[in-house]
């Protein structure tokens, strides 16, 4: 499966007997997969570039971030998402489930609540509990076609809760939040004084131009001084496995308390996911923009084929490239396990037990427009098999 375009920016070397857990899950059988949240692209060329570059050089002694390259995140951040970050303000990750699982650990003592609106990202649901804390659900509700916040179980369950996880833009869901909901979240983290993790890895995916992306801590003072904000480049350039990532954190005594909860557990960063930092931040637009028209075409070829399979629904995907199916009805024609259904034919799927949604499923649609025709139509043939 080589489908290299050389019009395209966006190249999709075979991953089929490589080391992708993605692939490797079905390795010997005839499924596509279509789960775990990596894109079947390859990183863009300056990235590789710089990343080569960094290899012939041949020394990989300790390395601290450099200024050029805070320097392409905080250009980038303001760039993309109109955020003006101080550069003393980030704190490195080797990736952002470390750094949600260390911010549940500031959250008050043993034993308080850490409120998260599910579906969500399945460490979410485990980060509470390994910091000896206690999870909290809000389950979103389907609107329309929309998932949007319950208040009225937020506001009963506000005051249980030291801290909120928010996932921004949302996984699986697919929403990037409007200003005036985050603004209504802060106001309730205000009101209760809770500590704020936002985890916006998926912000540099958004699909739908009436969605822009907006910060949490972008809003105010007050918001901001509670906010851990953790992003990375990798989902937005696909280089996950370079495992970098930073947290902003503007409050100078909540950023050392941070760097305090780290300490002789979180090592430091691997260089050559630096290197990539740096590049992606400074010289991935085009890619991108290139990612993102194909990531839309994708998303409405989604949409269509649902809205034609009998038993499943979705709604519109805002940002990332993730859609989240609902597939409940199909147990009236006695399909009890989706995911095992559509993987017996040929199609590997997220199961929604895992975000806390048993009936639903995640379709990851980062992949090449033919690879995803096709799986698609292993879907419907499936579905013909119930009439
Ligand atoms: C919302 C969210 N956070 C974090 C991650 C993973 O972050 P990392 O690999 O940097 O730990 C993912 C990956 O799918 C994700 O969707």
């Amino acid at each position: 499966m080589s489908q290299d375009d050389g019009a395209s920016l966006l190249r999709s070397p075979e991953r089929r007997g490589s080391d992708s857990i993605k692939w490797q899950r079905y390795a010997g059988r005839d499924v596509l997969p279509l789960w775990v949240a990596d894109m079947d692209f390859a990183a863009p060329q300056p990235v590789l570039e710089a990343l080569q570059a960094r290899i012939a050089h041949g020394v990989f002694g300790y390395a601290h971030p450099w200024p050029s390259l805070t320097d392409a995140v905080v250009d980038g951040i303001a760039r993309h998402h109109g955020w003006q970050i101080d550069a003393d303000w980030l704190v490195w990750l080797p990736g952002v489930v470390t750094g949600f699982n260390v911010a549940s650990h500031l959250a008050g003592e043993p034993g308080d609540g850490i409120l998260a609106m599910t579906p969500v990202y399945p460490p979410f649901l485990s980060s509470p509990r390994l910091a000896g804390r206690k999870l909290l659900r809000s389950d979103l509700l389907q609107v329309g076609e929309s998932w949007i916040p319950d208040w009225e179980d937020l506001h009963t369950q506000a005051s249980q809760a030291r801290m909120l996880m928010l996932c921004n833009p949302h996984n699986p869901v697919g929403r990037s939040w409007t200003r005036q909901e985050l603004q209504h979240i802060a106001t309730l983290a205000e009101q209760h004084d809770w500590l704020v993790m936002s985890d916006d890895i998926h912000c540099g995916l958004v699909l739908d131009p009436q969605r822009p992306y907006t910060p949490l801590a972008s809003l105010d003072e007050d918001i901001a001084r509670r906010t851990i904000t953790l992003m990375a480049p990798s989902k937005t350039w696909n280089i996950p496995a370079l495992y970098a990532g930073f947290a902003i954190i503007p409050d100078a005594p909540l950023r050392r308390r941070y760097q305090h909860a780290m300490q002789g557990l979180v090592p430091h960063l691997n260089v050559l996911g630096l290197v990539a930092t740096e590049a992606a931040y400074r010289d991935g637009d085009a890619w991108l923009d290139a990612l993102i028209a194909q990531l839309r075409d994708n998303a409405h070829t989604v949409q269509d084929a649902v809205a034609a399979m009998p038993g499943l629904t979705t709604t519109p995907v805002e940002a990332t490239y993730l859609a989240w199916l609902d597939c409940r009805a199909l147990a009236g024609h006695g399909v009890s396990d989706a995911a095992a259904f559509f993987e017996q034919h040929g199609v590997g799927l997220s199961d929604g037990k895992d975000f806390g949604a048993p009936g639903f499923l995640r379709l990851n649609f980062g992949c090449p427009p033919a690879l995803l025709a096709q799986a698609l139509q292993r879907m419907r043939s499936a579905l013909a098999t119930l009439a």
